[in-house]
């Protein structure tokens, strides 16, 4: 192979190193990303404030999450989430929580609400 030739590899050699090294990388701090998107704040307001108010501080139907949220520890309101409470509470919040993740994420949440 003439030096020409070995230039040409290396170069190439070289740039499908950088390549995949940058690949790896965006496709790690876009999982990362993923992970810590996880909204609590908005989980609540889209799938329990419906019933359990506004401020979470209950209505005629549903108890104060505040109140709660003080009683309950995170692990058994995670449970109650997605055991759901018969016959009114639905499980999974009738389905929109999709995963424990989010789930945890929300009863982290509701233990921090006069925190
Ligand atoms: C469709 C209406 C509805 C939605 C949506 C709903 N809840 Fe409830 N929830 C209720 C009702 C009604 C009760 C009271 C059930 C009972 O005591 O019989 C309740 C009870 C609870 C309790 C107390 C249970 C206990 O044993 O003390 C917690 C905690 C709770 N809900 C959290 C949540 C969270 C967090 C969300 C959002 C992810 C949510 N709920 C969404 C209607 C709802």
């Amino acid at each position: 192979m003439s030096l020409r030739g070995i230039g040409i590899v290396l170069v190439l050699f070289v740039l499908g190193i950088a390549f995949s090294g940058f690949a790896a990388y965006s496709a790690d701090t876009f999982q990362h990303k993923e992970e810590k998107a996880i909204d609590a704040e908005k989980l609540v307001a889209q799938n329990c404030a419906s019933c359990h108010g506004k401020d979470l501080k209950g209505t005629e139907t549903a108890p104060n999450l505040h109140e709660k949220g003080q009683k309950l520890s995170a692990e058994t309101i995670a449970q109650i989430i997605t055991d759901g409470v018969a016959p009114n509470m639905p499980p999974y919040a009738g389905g929109n929580l999709k995963d424990h993740a989010e789930i945890s994420a929300v009863a982290q949440y509701i233990t921090n609400l006069d925190k």
